[in-house]
């Protein structure tokens, strides 16, 4: 153990936690353990999650809100009841506020679309002003970039300061009487900044403009009350909070989902159709066009249970323990530079770094060869990247199973890069 590890507080008990997860124990390039430091791009699946998905196939299947046979009716009980379960981990006013889509992407994209194509107050058009930020997922800046060129409206963004932060000196000139809608991230995917919620949503609520939050890279790891958020809409997805892939959230507030436009036409959101004209069920089904996605939804209600067990006060608590003990580590090895909060404070277990001028692709497959699985890129956030002259990072981001001992090895594989590149 190093000196650095002890005093730490507040882990998990990884040992047990880990158990539930059979993909950690695989070993990669002839016996290497894996060390998994990639769960921002997605997190690993424990055994009750994947148990619930094989029961759901091996004795349930069927499609949902349209048989009358036992078995439908199973899969429609677990389908609504993943709703529940998803409603109540986010602190929703009612189970009607939560749709499911495929991503967190296709979230984002649900919202901009419904504005778009929606009457006044809530229309989006040339002569009104979208919001965002340098810090989004490219999820949250492409929706609105199409949403302006088909509208016309003014697409509008923060920037961010020489440390990683939103720059929010200029508030007031960039939410304006003209905003329609602000839509930013609640922790930045590349560099775990955790952003100050509450100072946006004021500044937007004083000109009655709509808050869309991206909580992708919360969800999974803190508690996340969309009441206590105050914003209109909220979009994350499953895949990243122990959950299946094909299968995202978006919460949106009970009077605007009943007013807003739905964006995809098909089967199950209807209450009639007729050759000239249809009508709409109610929300959250106005928006699931289709046969849904319902495995996937029961395996976020299985996720979701797991993650409730442990707690996510708990969950939290661990990783901010991991980062506080990762940043000082990497701070450590020579010529590496944390690109974005080089503190453990207020942000999240995703550090994105560079190492002198090696390249990023090059740290990540010497890495790997020791068993490190760790990104490379621009993560989906080029933006950043242009904004500190970079051309990427390598980022390393830390969940419920992770431990010290991973990143000490990570540190170890560091100085072997090092070495590697002269
Ligand atoms: N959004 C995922 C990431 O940040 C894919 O890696």
């Amino acid at each position: 153990m190093t000196d650095a590890r002890q005093g730490l507080s507040g882990l998990l008990d990884t040992e047990a936690i880990r158990k539930d997860f059979p993909i950690l124990d695989r070993t990669v390039h002839d016996g290497k353990k894996i060390v998994y430091l990639d769960s921002a791009a997605t997190s690993q699946k424990p055994r009750q999650v994947l148990d619930a998905l094989n029961e759901y196939y091996e004795r349930h299947n069927a499609n949902v809100h349209r048989g009358v046979y036992t078995i439908a009716e199973e899969a429609t009980a677990l389908y609504e009841g993943a709703r529940d379960k998803v409603a109540a981990f986010i602190n929703a006013p009612s189970r009607n506020e939560v749709i499911f889509t495929k991503n967190a992407s296709e979230s984002l994209n649900l919202v901009a679309n419904m504005l778009g194509w929606a009457d006044e107050p809530y229309r989006v058009d040339h002569e009104t002003e979208i919001v965002t930020t340098e810090m989004e997922h490219h999820s949250n800046i492409v929706p609105w970039q199409l949403l302006s060129q088909r509208t016309g409206a003014k697409l509008k963004w923060f920037g961010i300061t020489d440390d990683g932060r939103l720059d929010l000196s200029n508030i007031n000139e960039i939410i304006t009487e003209k905003t329609k809608i602000v839509s930013f991230t609640l922790v930045s995917n590349i560099m775990g900044t955790i952003n100050p919620v509450e100072q946006i949503v004021r500044r937007a609520q004083e000109v009655g403009a709509l808050v869309c939050i991206d909580a992708s890279q919360a969800a999974p790891h803190m508690v996340l009350d969309v009441q206590a958020l105050q914003a209109d809409f909220v979009a994350f997805t499953g895949h990243k909070m122990v959950g299946p892939t094909g299968i995202g959230v978006l919460w949106g507030r009970q009077e605007l989902l009943e007013d807003l436009p739905p964006f995809l036409g098909g089967g199950e959101m209807i209450e009639t159709v007729s050759m000239h004209s249809s009508t709409y069920a109610p929300a959250p089904h106005k928006f699931e066009a289709g046969t849904p996605p319902i495995a996937q939804a029961v395996g976020l209600g299985a996720a979701v249970d797991y993650l409730s067990a442990i707690g996510m006060e708990n969950i939290h608590r661990h990783e901010q323990a991991i980062t506080e003990y990762a940043v000082k580590r990497l701070l450590e090895v020579p010529d590496l530079r944390i690109i974005g909060p080089a503190t453990a404070e207020d942000r999240g277990a995703t550090i994105s770094f560079t190492l002198g001028d090696i390249h990023p692709h090059d740290v990540g497959q010497v890495l790997d060869e020791q068993g490190i699985a760790v990104r490379v890129g621009h993560h989906c956030a080029r933006p950043v990247c242009l904004r500190y002259g970079i051309p990427a990072t390598t980022r390393a981001s830390f969940y419920l199973y992770s431990t010290p001992a991973e990143v000490d090895a990570l540190v170890d594989g560091l100085e072997h890069v090092r070495n590697f590149f002269g």
